[in-house]
């Protein structure tokens, strides 16, 4: 039978039996509750117009709270969860909360239209900062956030009339502001949530689509056998955009939100395990503790709002040929776990994409985490860069996106392995470069030799993002990059390209 989907909003436990299985959070709130200062730009993810805060109970027993784009959100993933619009943060005398007022006091809005997206992504960093349950409590926050932290939080937020200094020099002030007269009671919501939190699977079903939210692989792996072309729903950055933009059915839904097996990360001598439910945001927080090398890539993945939401899991089985994390898990060795009727199976990642929008996946089977090798015994020795060539810096999709490997063995080169994406129908391998590097010299006529080889491996497509030609081109500079970045002679240091200066300097 269906239940109404439960949550926290406005002070009070919510319950809603009328709403279709994909109604957004943005729509339920503009239209059902009638709380519109949350707004709508894009209905893509992209603008942050639409930023709301979500609260979850954490390991810890308290609340984990995470901006995301209501707008690509579906109402049904919130039972359970708490959730904040801008319409939360007045205060019981009518004042301002000290993140609104450092805005206005640092003139950080003109029209006005982006502001309750700023504030919520704003707040969820004050929160993160200082959880404080009075005002007496709240003299001190926690931590004072860096400003490229607070840039960080701000990137899913556009603004087109201020300018971003103002906003920043407020995030950066709301902190020396004296504590909101009702500071968030965390813990009196912690305990509201365990109220909520339910035992067994969560189904709801309007107008003959069911969405079904397990708590266990066991059960997911059973209404998946059942009813095998039932939809995955992870994170819903790709999956919500078929609905805003496309206006596609998805039929029935099954959410794997609220298991918590897929959402462990666990490091072992051999591997760091990465469950297929970990978010984006702390599975490259996770991964970039033994390869700091993918810092840049996971600041440049999408925003804060998207990454608090997407899945690396939703990345992987999505496997588009321009999605970011491929390249460089192909390069780092990584293997993907499958699971279905037939129990558990597991592949080198590249094995799992057989052509453009094509995996070795049944309908039956989906993924439940990812497997990295530790950079332990010979892989201390590794080489290992990753480059996202895109438009903008920030919150863009890759044009070309590339990953170098290898174990250097003094000055020769053993396990090479290099992955791109925007070069191929799918994130692929570059085996006429890998052979001509594998036991080489790491010397520059090697690399060059290599780049040659690259023209073998690709024919990349012209399409609004690059031209094959750029593609081509710049996947060969990058190997070039890689090699003068890696070079056992005079290398360069580690940060010594400036890529947002460059690409300042080509836009102007
Ligand atoms: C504004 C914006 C910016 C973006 N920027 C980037 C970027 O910079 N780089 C990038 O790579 N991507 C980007 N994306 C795409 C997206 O964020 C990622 O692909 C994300 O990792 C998808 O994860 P998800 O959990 O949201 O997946 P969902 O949208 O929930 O699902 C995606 C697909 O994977 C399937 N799926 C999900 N989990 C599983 C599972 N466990 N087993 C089997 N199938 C599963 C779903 O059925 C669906 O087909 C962006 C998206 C938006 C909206
Ligand atoms: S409306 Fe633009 S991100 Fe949601
Ligand atoms: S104040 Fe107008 S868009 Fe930001």
């Amino acid at each position: 039978m269906s239940q109404p989907i439960r949550f926290y909003h406005r002070n009070a436990i919510r319950e809603v039996s009328d709403a279709s299985t994909t109604r957004t959070v943005l729509q339920y709130l503009r239209e059902d509750a009638r709380c519109t200062g949350t707004k709508e730009g894009c209905a893509e993810g992209d603008c942050g117009a639409c930023t709301v805060v979500i609260g979850e109970p954490d390991a810890a027993g308290g609340v984990a709270f995470k901006a995301v784009n209501a707008c690509i959100q579906f109402l049904p993933t919130l039972d359970g969860r708490a959730l904040f619009t801008v319409e939360d943060l007045r205060q019981p005398d009518g004042s301002l909360h000290p993140v609104q007022q450092a805005l206005v006091d640092c003139h950080g809005s003109q029209c006005g239209f982006c502001t309750p997206g700023f504030v919520m992504s704003m707040w969820a960093l004050y929160e993160k900062h200082g959880h404080a349950t009075t005002p007496a409590a709240h003299c001190a926050h926690k931590s004072v956030p860096s400003r490229e932290e607070i840039s960080n939080a701000l990137t899913g937020n556009l603004c087109r009339c201020t300018g971003y200094r103002p906003i920043v020099d407020a995030a950066e002030q709301m902190f020396d502001a004296p504590a909101p007269l009702a500071p968030l009671d965390v813990a009196a919501l912690a305990r509201t949530l365990a109220g909520i939190t339910r035992d067994d699977t969560f189904h709801y079903e309007h107008a003959g689509r069911r969405f079904d939210a397990p708590r266990t692989v066991e059960v997911l792996a059973r209404l998946k056998a059942e009813r095998p072309a039932t939809r995955i729903l992870a994170g819903s950055t790709d999956v919500g955009l078929w609905v805003t933009k496309q206006m596609r059915d998805l039929g029935d839904i099954v959410y794997v939100g609220q298991i918590e097996e897929l959402q462990r990360c666990e490091t072992t001598r051999d591997w760091i395990e990465i469950g297929a439910g970990v978010t984006v945001e702390r599975a490259y927080a996770e991964l970039a503790k033994q390869y700091p090398e993918l810092t840049e890539m996971w600041q440049r993945f999408a925003s804060l709002p998207i990454r608090n939401a997407g899945t690396l899991g939703g990345n992987i089985a999505n496997g588009s040929p321009i999605g970011d994390s491929m390249p460089g898990l192909i390069a780092l060795g990584a293997r993907v776990v499958l699971h279905g009727a037939d129990g558990e199976r597991e592949m080198p990642l590249e094995d799992l994409y057989l052509a453009y929008q094509k995996k070795d996946m049944a309908e039956h089977e989906f993924v439940t985490g990812l497997k990295v090798p530790t950079r332990s015994g010979a892989r201390e020795k590794l080489q290992f860069r990753t480059y996202k060539l895109s438009k903008r810096f920030d919150s863009d999709i890759s044009a070309v996106c590339a990953a170098f490997a290898f174990i250097a063995d003094g000055e020769t080169i053993r396990e090479p392995r290099i992955a791109f994406g925007g070069m191929a129908a799918t994130p692929r391998r570059a085996a006429k470069a890998e052979a001509v590097l594998d036991g080489a010299p790491w010397h520059e006529a090697t690399a060059q030799a290599a780049m040659l080889a690259l023209g073998n491996d690709y024919a990349p497509l012209t399409d609004m993002r690059a031209s094959s030609t750029y593609r081509l081109d710049t996947a060969k500079s990058l190997l070039y990059r890689f090699w003068l970045e890696t070079r056992a002679h005079d290398p360069l240091p580690k940060h010594a390209l400036d890529v947002r200066a460059i690409q300042l300097v080509e836009v102007q």
